[in-house]
């Protein structure tokens, strides 16, 4: 049977439990700026974030012989997984037309995307350079740069994608 006093010795019970909780549970340690550094890595469509590091398309292209083409094909078509050029402008909603030269707006987001995420049963292998070749040989088969245009933070920061104003931005406001 419920007392007036079990009833305070719950109360108090749920009110310091709720004290307890709020102070913290007294686990973990402070996690070190080094440490996150490695988790850290995205780059913003400005290019800041952009890591220290340079590559060419040529240097790029060997590095795609080795650890891309055996699923995106030869030149980036024709492989088991999407292709990484564009035929040409978007026709229709159909995904299997979207790429890098015709939709990706930002060149930022692909050196982000490559680093973070590809070869896709080795993410977070490459290195800065390599990073940056292969985001140069891209760009390059995609028409989007020339051949012989080395990549750094600088220069592709200064990169404008052919669908660059294809987006319709929902609130401005926010940017
Ligand atoms: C084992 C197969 C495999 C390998 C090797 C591989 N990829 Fe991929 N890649 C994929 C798959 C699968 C996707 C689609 C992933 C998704 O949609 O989330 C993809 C997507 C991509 C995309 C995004 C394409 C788009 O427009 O959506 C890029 C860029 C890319 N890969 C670059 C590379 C590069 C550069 C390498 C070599 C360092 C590489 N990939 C190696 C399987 C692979």
């Amino acid at each position: 049977m419920f007392t007036r006093k079990s009833i305070g010795v719950a109360l108090l019970v749920v009110l310091s439990a709720g004290f307890a909780q709020a102070a913290g549970p007294g686990l973990g340690q402070p996690i070190a700026t080094s440490d996150i550094a490695a988790w850290d890595t995205s780059i913003m469509p400005d290019g800041s974030g952009l890591p220290a590091g340079r590559g060419t398309a040529a240097q790029g292209a060997q590095i795609f012989a080795g650890k891309c083409v055996a699923c995106h094909g030869e030149n980036g078509v024709g492989g088991s997984a999407s292709a990484l050029t564009a035929k040409g402008p978007i026709t229709s909603i159909n995904g299997g037309e979207k790429t890098i030269g015709n939709f990706w707006p930002y060149a930022s987001t692909l050196f982000d995307f490559i680093r973070r995420a590809m070869p896709w049963q080795q993410p977070k292998s490459l290195t800065n350079d390599e990073v940056y070749a292969l985001t140069a040989y891209l760009l390059a088969l995609n028409k989007v740069i020339d051949d012989n245009t080395a990549l750094d933070a600088a220069t592709l920061a200064k990169i404008k994608m052919p669908n660059r104003d294809g987006f319709i931005i929902r609130f401005p406001d926010r940017i």
